[in-house]
C-alpha cells in the first residue's frame, strides 16, 4: 500500500484489488459498516453514478452535503465540491477517491489574484459561481451556482454593484438574463469552451427535430442557438419532459448516462467539440473510478480538508446561498 507522501503525488491510494471481488458488493458493505454516503455528481462514469446514494447538480449536492448525518461523505466530484461538502459539515470526514481531481474553471482564478481584483471594486458585492477554491469562498459575500446564479442576482437590489466569478460565461449568461452590468472575472471551463458552433449547426440540419441543450457554463454563440439553458439537473428534467425523441447535449458527456437511463427511447447526441478528441469528458471528474472510490472508502483517505478560518468564512456566503435558493423554492 501506498504511503501518505506518495498519496500526495499521486493523488490516490494505489493497492491491488483481488479481482474475484464484487465492487458494488463491497462498496455496499463498506457504507454500511462505516456509516458513508456517497454523493455523485452527474459528470461521473456511469459505475459511479449506480453505486450513488444521491446523484445531482451542484445545489442539489450542496444541499445533501449539509443535511446528511452520515459519519463520512465520499465525495464523487471534483476537489471544489469536495471542499464545499466539508465547509457545510466540518464534523465530517470527507473523501475524494483522486485528490488531482480538479476544475480548470477553479484554476482560472487563483485567490491572491482575485483579491487584488476585488480591491480595485469596493463598493461591489462579490458573488462567486461554486466552481472555485474555498479561499475564494471565503472572499465572497454569496456563493451560486448554475441553477440559482440568475435568481441570485435578481433577489438584489437593482442598484447593488455586483462583481462575479470565475465564470465570464456564466456571468455574461446571469447579465443578459437579469439586465444587470456585472463586473466579470475572466475565467472559463475547458470543457464547455469546446464545442462547435458549426458542427452544431450542422447537426441541428441534419436531425430538424432535435432540441439543443446547452450548460450556461457554453460561450454565447453556443447559447444563442440553445432550446433550453439550465444547470445539468436542467437538462436532465428538460429532456424528460420534452416531447421532442433527439437531443444535442452541450456539457460533459456523463449526464448522458442518466438520461438515457431515465429515458431510454429517447436519443441523445453528445455536442461536438472543435477538434475530434473527446474533449466533452472532463479529465478531472474522470479521475475518479470504481476502483479508487472502493479503495478510498475501505482506507479512508485520501481525505478533504480545509483550515478552520477558511471554513467560518466561506460557510457564510455558501449558506447564504442555501437561504436564498430556499426562498426561491429551488
Ligand atoms: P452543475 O451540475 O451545477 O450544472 O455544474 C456543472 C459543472 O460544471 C460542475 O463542474
Ligand atoms: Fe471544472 Fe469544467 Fe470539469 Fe466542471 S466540467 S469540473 S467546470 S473543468
Amino acid at each position: 500500500m501506498d504511503t501518505f507522501e506518495e498519496i500526495n503525488v499521486k493523488g490516490f491510494v494505489e493497492e491491488e484489488i483481488d479481482p474475484s471481488l464484487d465492487l458494488f458488493d463491497e462498496i455496499k458493505k463498506l457504507k454500511k459498516e462505516k456509516n458513508a454516503v456517497i454523493l455523485a455528481h452527474y459528470y461521473q462514469e456511469p459505475d459511479i453514478q449506480d453505486i450513488a446514494d444521491y446523484i445531482g447538480d451542484s445545489l442539489g449536492l450542496s444541499q445533501q452535503a449539509a443535511k446528511t448525518d452520515a459519519d463520512i461523505i465520499v465525495f464523487a466530484g471534483v476537489h471544489f465540491m469536495a471542499e464545499t461538502a466539508k465547509i457545510l459539515s466540518p464534523s465530517k470526514k470527507v473523501l475524494l477517491p483522486d485528490l488531482k481531481a480538479g476544475c480548470s474553471l477553479a484554476d482560472s482564478c487563483p485567490p491572491h489574484l482575485f483579491k487584488k481584483f476585488k480591491e480595485k471594486y469596493p463598493d461591489h458585492l462579490v458573488i462567486t459561481y461554486v466552481n472555485c477554491t474555498a479561499e475564494l469562498k471565503a472572499m465572497s459575500d454569496i456563493v451560486c451556482t448554475s441553477s440559482n446564479a440568475v435568481g441570485i442576482v435578481e433577489s438584489l437590489p437593482k442598484d447593488q454593484k455586483i462583481i462575479f466569478g470565475p465564470d465570464k460565461n456564466l456571468g455574461a449568461y446571469v447579465a443578459k438574463k437579469t439586465g444587470r452590468d456585472l463586473v466579470l472575472w475572466n475565467g472559463a471551463c475547458m470543457v464547455h469552451e469546446i464545442f462547435s458552433r458549426e458542427k452544431i449547426t450542422r447537426l441541428k440540419e441534419r436531425h430538424p427535430g432535435a432540441k439543443l441543450l446547452a450548460h450556461p457554463e457554453c460561450e454565447d454563440v453556443i447559447l444563442q442557438l440553445a432550446d433550453y439553458i439550465g444547470s445539468t439537473t436542467g437538462i436532465l428534467k428538460y429532456a424528460t419532459n420534452n416531447p421532442a425523441n433527439e437531443f444535442i447535449v452541450a456539457t460533459e458527456a456523463g449526464i448522458l448516462h442518466q438520461m438515457q437511463k431515465e429515458n431510454p427511447d429517447k436519443t441523445f447526441i453528445p455536442a461536438p467539440p472543435n477538434n475530434n478528441c473527446a474533449c466533452n469528458d472532463c479529465p478531472h471528474m474522470k479521475r475518479n473510478t470504481l476502483e479508487k472510490l472502493y479503495l478510498c472508502l475501505k482506507n479512508g483517505y485520501p481525505e478533504v480538508t480545509v483550515p478552520m478560518d477558511i471554513i467560518e468564512k466561506a460557510v457564510k456566503p455558501i449558506e447564504r446561498m442555501l437561504e436564498i435558493s430556499a426562498k426561491l423554492g429551488l
